[in-house]
């Protein structure tokens, strides 16, 4: 039975995700709530090496779909490893980035198909969806400003400004899919202002649960 509270934080790439779902869960754990942190992909062993084989910038030749199935393969192995687990003992789980974001991304941007999309992960997950989800806003080039500088740019990172702005429509879909359970919040904002905002959307969720 899934009696624990699944939160995750989804946005475009450089829209701050890591930073702020980090803080959140940390402030959580110091106010005594047992937290499970984890990312996507990725979270545990099999599926970190799914995220290299995927994100590795060689893999130039990966098929589409061969890369829709390999998130929702890693996706697969964390859920059954990690986050049903941790929900069904009752824990707050927060997760960066989860199904959304392959819906966007694969969905979307590769232009797959967001229901298409949506089918092989259910196959996936067995409609374990998170209860809620909040989506860092910020604009696809704000974000690709922010990790120009950064020195190991993964293969979706290093995709086309075409791609990263149907992503980001992708994302205005799925929001308009699923908004009785995801939140927008404005990225653009100082840092501080966002992991304020970020904790005390999480506490009302986590509290009223
Ligand atoms: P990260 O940079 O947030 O760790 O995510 C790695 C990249 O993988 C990022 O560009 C988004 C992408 N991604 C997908 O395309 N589909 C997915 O299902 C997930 C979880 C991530």
């Amino acid at each position: 039975m899934r009696n624990g509270i699944f939160i995750t934080f989804e946005g475009p790439d450089g829209s701050g995700k890591t930073t702020i779902s980090t803080y959140v869960a940390d402030e959580l754990a110091k106010m005594g709530y047992d937290v499970i942190y984890s990312r996507e992909p990725g979270g545990i062993d099999i599926a970190e090496q799914i995220r290299n084989v995927v994100l590795n910038p060689k893999n130039t030749a990966m098929d589409a779909k061969t890369e829709a199935l390999l998130y929702a393969a890693s996706r697969r192995q964390h859920f059954v490893e990690k986050i049903k687990p941790a929900l069904e003992n009752g824990k707050v789980v927060i997760c960066d980035r989860f199904v959304e974001s392959s819906l966007a991304y694969q969905g979307y941007g590769r232009g797959i198909g967001i229901d298409e999309i949506y089918r092989i992960n259910e196959f996936a997950i067995e409609g374990w969806l998170p209860d809620a989800t909040f989506f860092l806003d910020l604009s696809p080039e704000a974000g690709l400003g922010r990790i120009e500088t950064r020195a190991n740019k993964d293969r979706l990172d290093q995709e086309s400004n075409d791609f990263h702005d149907r992503v980001y429509e992708g994302y205005q879909e799925v929001l308009r899919r699923y908004r009785h359970r995801i939140t927008v919040i404005d990225a653009s904002q100082d840092v501080e202002a966002v992991k304020a905002e970020a904790l005390r959307l999480v506490l009302e969720k986590v509290q009223n649960d």
